[in-house]
């Protein structure tokens, strides 16, 4: 008898507490596994919340990159469709030095050196003039990174390897394109996995708009690496690499607000709360 007591009394008020829900016409049932943030130990809360400040903190030195790498490409000051049509197909009538010395490169040395090596282009790159003017300043400035120790950076050293770089701009070489994607595509998927998954505890409704919030940064990131290609052979594409990059931040932007909020200020509704027979959840 106690023991068939002690069962009713747990079971009743959770069962007229999901016969309430399903009047409530304007919510769908809660899902069986679903646990709002306040629901899980304080042990779990804290590690989500320093996850999404690092996180975001992370997210914020990476639009800063993105910015200063492409945001000079076209000579004007701003991240624009040009910079992305720049970045990936190249310029016809420029040189990849000089879309790397007016974009990531123009903070490496100083305003007039920067002239001079411009001036020594736009006058047909000559040895002599290199010889005599522009090799020191690639020495003084250059050479530190670029001087073929690195596989991956174009070496400067000297008139011949510098004729690679004077050669007109196809933009981003396909190598260098394949390097990025896969780079990209793992850690956004790590990214956004974690973010994703600490956003899936939060209370949002309805219930599509949820899941369209955390599928978007996926197909964003496909159609950005995709983009990338494609931009290559066929410029107004840029417009999909910009977007798919806004789409990202706002919905990384999106998912962190609430999920913060969610886990430390908000109140979850009575139904949401009181679904367990009005219990704390762990001690049923
Ligand atoms: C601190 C290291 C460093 C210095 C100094 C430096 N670069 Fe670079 N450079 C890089 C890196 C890293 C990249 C690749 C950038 C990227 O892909 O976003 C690069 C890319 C380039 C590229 C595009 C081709 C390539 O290899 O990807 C050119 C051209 C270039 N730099 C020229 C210069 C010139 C000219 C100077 C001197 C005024 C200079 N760099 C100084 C690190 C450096």
């Amino acid at each position: 008898m106690p023991a068939s007591a002690g069962f009713q009394v747990n079971v009743w008020p959770g069962a007229v507490c999901l016969a309430k829900e399903r009047n409530n016409m304007s919510d769908h049932a809660i899902h069986r596994l679903y646990r709002h943030f306040q629901e899980l130990p304080i042990s779990m809360r804290v590690l989500f919340t320093g996850t999404l400040l690092v996180l975001g903190l992370g997210y914020m030195f990476a639009m800063l990159y993105v910015f200063a790498a492409h945001s000079g490409a076209d000579g004007k000051p701003g991240l624009s469709v040009d910079d992305i049509k720049i970045t990936y197909s190249g310029s016809p009538g420029t040189t990849q030095l000089e879309s790397a010395l007016k974009g990531p490169m123009s903070s490496m040395l100083p305003e007039r050196d920067l002239v001079a090596i411009l001036t020594w282009i736009h006058n047909g790159a000559d040895k002599k003039t290199f010889t005599s003017g522009i090799e020191p300043i690639i020495a003084d400035n250059c050479l530190t990174c670029h001087d073929g120790s690195n596989p991956h950076l174009a070496n400067l050293d000297g008139f011949e390897n510098i004729q690679t770089v004077v050669a007109i701009d196809t933009g981003a070489d396909l190598f260098s394109l394949v390097r990025v994607s896969h780079i990209h595509l793992f850690g956004l998927t790590f990214i956004f996995f974690i973010m994703a998954f600490i956003f899936s505890h939060s209370y949002v409704r309805p219930v599509w708009l949820k899941a369209i919030i955390i599928a978007t940064p996926f197909f964003a990131v496909m159609s950005d690496v995709i983009g990338w290609y494609v931009t290559k052979v066929f410029t107004p594409f840029a417009w999909v690499v910009l977007i798919a990059g806004a789409l990202n931040g706002l919905s990384f932007a999106i998912m962190w607000v609430i999920s913060m909020y969610q886990m430390w200020f908000y109140r979850v509704p009575e139904h949401v709360r009181g679904r367990h027979g009005g219990g704390d959840p762990d001690k049923i």
